[in-house]
């Protein structure tokens, strides 16, 4: 995946976890190596179980790998910070602050100024089309309402990576699809590194530059495949169905 002359930003080397199931050690992942480059955006693709969310939180630095490293920048990756941005599949808002303020709310602990967060917090929520909502309670928010502010909450901090475990698939169909729309369009305008775990062929075609196929045996990568379709992709082009069959095909080989 890495191109001479191009900016890494992720190295993964020998990469191991292991958890104590029931008294027995499992491999959740097991001599993983990879590497990611600034400004891609790289789809974790495959089955449940198979160790996407592991390989994300250690990435993120929320867990720590039995033995090998990652690396951001060069620099080890040993605890969260500010530069990885978090998006959960679950709606991950406090209930109790209304849209603003949880957008703010990571903000505040920052160096610029109350008005200053607020502004930028402002441009976000209108940039995804959540202009009226700032002063509502997350409970009055639809599903797709609710991850926008959480995407918008892990941008205003400008991490230079963001790190979404499957976001969409809690929503229908048509706000799956606007949402997958509106996270191209964010990525292509802010320039971010963005690493979206998902199971779901069709999102890993439409989203990423690299998808990561993963086995699920032992959590290890079985291929990386290189999507080099043009954007904006359309889902229903004969190009699209065709890397779709021929990504189904890599899975279940
Ligand atoms: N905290 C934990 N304790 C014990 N085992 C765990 C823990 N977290 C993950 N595992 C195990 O590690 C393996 C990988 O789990 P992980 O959650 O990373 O998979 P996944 O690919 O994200 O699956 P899904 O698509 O269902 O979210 C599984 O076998 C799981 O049982
Ligand atoms: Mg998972």
């Amino acid at each position: 995946m890495f191109k001479k002359g191009i900016e890494l930003v992720i190295e993964i080397k020998n990469l191991n976890k292991t958890f104590k199931n029931h008294g027995k050690e499992v491999f959740a992942l097991k001599d993983l190596n990879l590497k990611i480059e600034s400004k891609d955006f790289v789809c974790l693709l495959g089955p449940s179980g198979c160790g996407k969310t592991t390989l994300l939180r250690l990435i993120g630095g929320l867990e720590k790998g039995d033995n090998g490293e990652i690396l951001e920048d060069g620099k080890l990756v040993t605890e969260p910070s500010n530069e990885r941005g978090f998006v959960f599949q679950q709606y991950s808002l406090f209930p109790w602050l209304t849209v603003l303020d949880n957008v703010i709310f990571g903000l505040s602990l920052g160096k610029s100024s109350k008005e200053e967060n607020i502004r930028r917090a402002k441009t976000y929520l209108k940039s995804v089309g959540l202009k009226n909502t700032e002063n509502l309670y997350p409970h009055e928010l639809s599903g797709g309402m609710k991850q926008r502010v959480a995407i918008v909450r892990s941008l205003v901090n400008k991490p230079k990576t963001l790190l979404m475990d499957e976001p969409f698939s809690a929503l229908d169909i048509q706000n799956r699809h606007n949402l997958q729309d509106e996270l191209v369009r964010i990525w292509q305008k802010t320039e971010r590194t963005i690493i979206f775990v998902t199971h779901d062929v069709d999102e890993a075609v439409f989203l990423s530059d690299h998808i990561v196929l993963m086995g699920k045996n032992h959590g290890h990568i079985k291929e990386i495949y290189n999507n080099k379709l043009p954007r904006p992709r359309n889902k229903n082009s004969k190009e699209f169905l065709a890397i779709q069959n021929h990504i189904t095909e890599l899975l279940e080989g």
